[in-house]
């Protein structure tokens, strides 16, 4: 949460969003995607909210959103790069572009930059697999993206 789950707003919404799914089986899941899908993250300090909200253990609920990789911790960037790194994409080079988005942007698959204009995430399929390798930048997707053209999109993204 951008203001920090100590924001009763925040806090509110959360409670809001655990009440919508509590009679749905396997509820944590919908309301970790829709708490990312509001906030843009899944805040740590909402592990006790939903423990306390679906009668599980902080620990349960640590673990679940520890286990899938599509939740966020901390706030991501204005602009998220996604890389496709599945299988078509890897058969013409994406491992390569990966390793040349670390090193342009400085950071680490998952991580911001520190000025918080970037962050460069993974995913295993685009659906553009017959113009890989496949970059998603903001919500536009890009096809056959060389190490040069990656540059050319993150200048234009910033
Ligand atoms: S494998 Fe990369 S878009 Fe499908």
């Amino acid at each position: 949460m951008q203001s920090g789950l100590t924001d009763v707003f925040a806090a509110e919404r959360v409670r809001a969003i655990a009440a919508a799914h509590q009679a749905e089986r396997g509820a944590l899941l919908p309301i970790l995607h829709d708490i990312q899908a509001e906030f843009g993250y899944v805040d740590p300090a909402v592990e006790p909210v939903l423990a306390d909200a679906l009668n599980l253990s902080t620990a349960e609920v640590h673990g679940v959103i520890s286990f899938y990789r599509d939740f966020r911790r901390e706030c991501a960037g204005r602009v998220t790069v996604r890389v496709c790194r599945a299988e078509a994409c890897q058969a013409v080079g994406a491992n390569a572009l990966v390793e040349h988005a670390e090193a342009s942007l400085g950071v680490e698959m998952g991580d911001t930059t520190r000025d918080g204009a970037v962050t460069l995430d993974e995913v295993f399929c685009l659906g553009n697999c017959a113009l890989g390798p496949a970059v998603q930048v903001g919500d536009r997707l890009h096809g056959r993206v060389s190490p040069a053209r990656f540059d050319a999109l993150l200048g234009e993204a910033r």
